[in-house]
C-alpha cells in the first residue's frame, strides 16, 4: 500500500447533510477541504468513501480517520492524546 491514513484533525467537523444526496468522504487525510475529498489522494492507493446522506440534518463527520464507523466519528478521536494532525493514524479502530 503506498501511502497510510494521516490526521487531519483531532475533532470532528459538523457538516449539513442532505438526503439522497452522495458525499465523498476524505480517508486519506490530505484533502484540503475536510471532512470531504479534494482529489488529494492522488497517488496513493486510498480512495475516498462515498456514502449517501440517509437524511436532511447535521452531522458529525470523523476528521481523525480512526473511526471505526467512518465517515462518522465514533468518538475515537478522544483516544489520540499522543498524536497531532500529520500524524499517521494508528490501528485503533474498532466495531464497539
Ligand atoms: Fe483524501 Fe481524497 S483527498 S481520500
Ligand atoms: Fe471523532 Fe475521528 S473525529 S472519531
Amino acid at each position: 500500500m503506498t501511502g497510510v491514513p494521516i490526521i487531519a484533525a483531532k475533532t470532528p467537523a459538523k457538516v449539513e447533510l442532505e438526503e439522497g444526496k452522495r458525499y465523498f468522504w476524505c480517508q486519506c487525510g490530505r484533502s484540503k477541504s475536510q471532512p470531504f475529498c479534494d482529489g488529494s489522494h492522488k497517488g496513493l492507493d486510498i480512495e475516498p468513501i462515498s456514502f449517501i446522506a440517509e437524511k436532511t440534518g447535521a452531522a458529525f463527520l470523523c476528521q481523525c480517520k480512526a473511526s471505526g464507523k467512518a465517515p462518522f466519528c465514533d468518538g475515537t478521536h478522544t483516544r489520540l492524546d499522543d498524536l497531532n494532525p500529520g500524524d499517521p493514524v494508528p490501528d485503533t479502530r474498532q466495531s464497539d
